[in-house]
């Protein structure tokens, strides 16, 4: 069912988007996923009145677990992680709905436990039928839950319900896997019922791209080849690995964020205006650009990997990727990972995107920066714009959201010198709502049926199909190059750019 959407009616702005009778199952509770997203994703809904009075939560693991040790365990997630106030009322009328469910994902016992909860819960919550069930686990595991939910009737709603299912990347570790993995979920759930979620999607500056390209006649006549001179993505991290060593090691940055992140902001940066913002028509701007992108021919000259050696950040001591707990001394891991793309368009021609993301760099920052060409001429003495760069848009994603765009502008006093000055868009300063966390607009989008936030199966594929020949080279490469923690990357990725007579940003 496609609800309308506001973007596209602006009628629709005030009515509030609130989920009609439901529930959701989630496997993998015991996870940091869970723990630090979804459930407190869920209270920050509860709270801000956009679930049904009703809703169910139910958790399902292999643990010894009665419904109040669920609840426990919610309570601790919501009291550490949730965005908005903790309130007692609130908390009591949602914890009401919680259920938990014994098992391991191939006992069938405790799927038929699971058929027997959630048919008392439509009875004793009026969830309706309608459940989504959230994958909160690793995707090797998809197939068997998947497969458990049909054996015991569980995927296939009754006449006017319905049932969803939500996956968390990575989708796959290659086009091959990813193939796999998305013909493994159709066997169970149509497509229009999985819900892939890339958590920046979900995310409001990210969102904002697109108001700010389409609804807007200031950028859109430059948001081309013959303006802009070349496109960063940054997705810069402080943090280490810290305990995910289990799922990093093997999977590195470019699988980790580049597939998705960084691919779905180029694609949102570089795609033409679409007829509407339903799923299918963003889905087929998007695709678009994924499927016009160019590898340059020279990978080993045009992408750059390394792994975060010790260091100092904040202050404090850091150790080396390698000599992270769990991960293997000789692990060939990037933890950053930059990577030049074309993108094969008249809009674009020439116009290099360059995407970098690493952990244990200077600081956290995500952003895109448009960097615009030099004016053709500068009727001034060399001196006299000697401190003046490219002009620069940057999208603020995080932590700072916002805007800055970056010109020249004369410098007070007698002689004519120009400097680049910055003139500022602040969230915080110009609205008063504070967003809400990706979490919750994703997760309450599920329940509404509201598809356009979240990636297609043609998009996860053709993402890997440009990741794909990059990440063999690597392999076939061997050893990454290393930075030290709290620097800007390796000299590789800054190398990768002065070949192009270009320099990255310092955010
Ligand atoms: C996740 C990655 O998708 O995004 C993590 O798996 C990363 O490695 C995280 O730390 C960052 O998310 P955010 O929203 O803090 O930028």
């Amino acid at each position: 069912m496609n609800r309308p959407n506001p973007l596209r009616d602006p009628e629709d702005r005030r009515l509030p988007r609130i989920a009609g009778p439901c529930g959701m199952v989630i496997f993998g509770v015991t996870g940091d996923l869970a723990r630090k997203k979804v459930m407190p994703a869920i209270y920050d809904l509860a709270n801000r009145g956009l679930l049904p009075p009703g809703f169910s939560l139910v958790g399902f693991a292999r643990r010894d677990w009665a419904d109040q040790d669920f609840a426990q365990i919610v309570y601790d997630a919501v009291k550490e992680h949730a965005r908005t106030e903790f309130r007692e009322d609130v908390w009591k009328q949602l914890a009401e709905g919680f259920r938990f469910v014994p098992g391991s994902f191939d006992d069938d016992a405790a799927f038929e436990a699971l058929r027997h909860t959630v048919e008392e819960l439509d009875l004793t919550r009026g969830s309706g039928g309608n459940l989504a069930f959230y994958l909160a686990i690793p995707p090797g595991l998809f197939g068997t839950v998947a497969t458990q939910l049909r054996k015991h009737h569980l995927a296939d709603p009754a006449p006017g319900s319905w049932r969803r299912v939500v996956v968390e990347k990575p989708f796959g570790h290659d086009l091959a896997s990813a193939r796999a993995l998305n013909a493994t979920l159709a066997e169970v759930f149509p497509s229009g019922s999985v819900f892939r979620i890339d958590h920046y999607l979900g995310k409001e500056t990210v969102q904002n791209i697109l108001a700010m390209r389409f609804a807007n006649t200031l950028f859109e006549p430059i948001w081309n080849a013959n303006f802009v001179d070349h496109v960063q993505i940054t997705m810069a991290e402080d943090i280490g690995i810290g305990g995910r060593a289990g799922y990093y090691d093997g999977i590195g940055a470019a699988r980790d964020v580049i597939q998705n992140h960084l691919l779905q902001l180029m694609a949102l940066v570089a795609m033409e205006e679409p007829t509407s913002f339903d799923a299918e028509s963003l889905r087929i701007e998007k695709q678009k650009v994924l499927e016009s992108v160019q590898i340059p021919r020279r990978i080993d000259l045009t992408t750059s990997r390394a792994q975060y050696a010790g260091g100092w950040q904040g202050g404090a001591k850091v150790v080396g990727f390698l000599d992270e707990e769990g991960i293997a001394p000789d692990s060939r891991t990037e933890t950053f990972a930059a990577i030049t793309l074309n993108v094969a368009t008249r809009r674009w021609a020439g116009v290099p995107f360059y995407l970098r993301a690493g952990k244990r760099l200077g600081r956290r920052v995500t952003e895109v920066a448009i960097v615009f060409k030099r004016a053709p001429h500068l009727p001034f003495t060399q001196t006299a714009t000697e401190e003046l760069t490219q002009n620069a848009l940057v999208i603020r994603i995080q932590p700072d959201e916002g805007m800055t765009l970056r010109f020249g502008s004369k410098v007070p006093g007698p002689s004519m010198e120009i400097r680049d000055v910055n003139m500022d868009f602040e969230y915080g300063d110009s609205f008063t709502e504070a967003s809400p966390e990706a979490y919750e607009r994703l997760i309450l989008d599920v329940l509404l049926g509201d598809p356009p936030l979240f990636p297609r199966h043609e998009e996860v594929e053709l993402s890997w199909r440009i990741l794909d020949p990059i990440l063999k080279y690597w392999e076939r490469k061997g050893k990454p190059d290393t930075y030290p923690a709290g620097t800007w990357g390796p000299a590789s990725a800054d190398e990768m750019l002065a070949r192009d007579g270009r320099t990255w940003r310092r955010p």
